[in-house]
């Protein structure tokens, strides 16, 4: 999307400016146009790239999201932190390991529709991707996905996919949230205990989670079918981060890489795991959406901190 039409639908909008991730993150040239909210509910920062809510922060709390201060702004990378948006599938691709992990959507271009801003401080930005409208990917499917995200004192997302193509289409997907966390050690998630998971670190061995999550090694887990509700906690300062609530998002993921593989990569680097956490939610596996030929399916999720 080009600057000046960016530029276009931010010019009526009190509290939103454009600026660039070169600017805001000191990154390497050439960088992406972002746009960054300062209202009087939150501060956030946005790339259309990816339609990726990068940083968040209510007014008079703690910022929500982690955005890795190692971080590539590129076209074609994907952006490490925020809420990167995976799809169309998850994880890798089912039957070919040259496409991207998590599917394209976040290492594309999306258009943003429109950016309303309401009397009660609320900011509304519609963000729209057209698989018609890219030329770097061949997919075997044509959809539409719309994006709404609503920045208050929370994070209120909406997704819809519409299946543009002749045929039903399958449709792997996950909001892959990056909270900010300061005690990994004492950070707990509650809400997904007695269910059972995946273990992604151990070839998809089925396991129950006996207690809330904590952090001692390297988790990767996959949750099916679950609850609408999850928390995550610190109980070394006795607060809640967040309260995650989503509707028609029936998978978690939760991931952390820990000390090694933290270490391994490049845009997270030595000690960037006990900065964060990923609680994703969507609908993974089995819980994957099969949408019927010009239909379309919708989800919700809140972040409250
Ligand atoms: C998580 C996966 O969702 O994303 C992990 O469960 C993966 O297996 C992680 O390592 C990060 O993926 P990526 O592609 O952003 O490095």
């Amino acid at each position: 999307m080009k600057d000046s039409d960016l530029q276009a639908l931010t010019t009526d909008i009190n509290s939103i400016s454009l600026s660039n991730s070169t600017v805001l993150y000191k990154s390497t040239a050439p960088g992406l146009p972002l746009l960054v909210i300062d209202s009087p509910l939150c501060n956030a920062v946005l790339s259309p790239y990816g339609a990726q809510l990068l940083e968040f922060k209510p007014k008079d709390k703690a910022p929500l999201l982690w955005l890795s201060p190692k971080a590539v702004f590129e076209q074609g990378v994907p952006i490490r932190g925020g809420i990167p948006l995976c799809a169309p599938w998850f994880g890798p691709h089912p039957t070919d390991s040259q496409k991207p992990n998590h599917g394209f959507v976040r290492n594309n271009d999306w258009t943003v529709k429109s950016i309303e801003e309401f009397a009660n401080g609320e900011v509304k930005l519609d963000f729209l991707f057209d698989t018609q409208d890219t030329e770097a990917e061949t997919y075997d499917y044509c959809f539409q996905l719309k994006l709404s995200m609503t920045l208050g004192d929370s994070v209120k997302l909406a997704l819809t996919v519409v299946n543009l193509g002749g045929d039903e289409m399958p449709f792997s997907w996950a909001f892959h949230t990056y909270f900010a966390i300061n005690h990994l050690d004492a950070t707990r998630v509650t809400g997904l205990t007695r269910e059972e998971y995946l273990d992604q670190t151990d070839a998809l061995t089925p396991c129950i989670q006996a207690k809330d999550i904590t952090f001692t090694n390297e988790v990767d887990r996959v949750y099916q079918g679950i609850g609408e509700e999850q928390s995550i906690l610190c109980d070394r300062e006795g607060v809640t981060i967040a309260d995650v609530k989503g509707s028609c998002c029936p998978s978690a993921i939760v991931w952390n890489p820990y000390t090694e593989l933290a270490a391994k990569m490049k845009d997270i680097g030595p000690n960037g795991h006990l900065q964060f956490i990923c609680v994703e939610r969507g609908a993974v596996f089995n819980d994957s959406w099969r949408i019927k030929s010009m239909s379309s399916m919708t989800a919700e999720l809140q972040l409250q901190s």
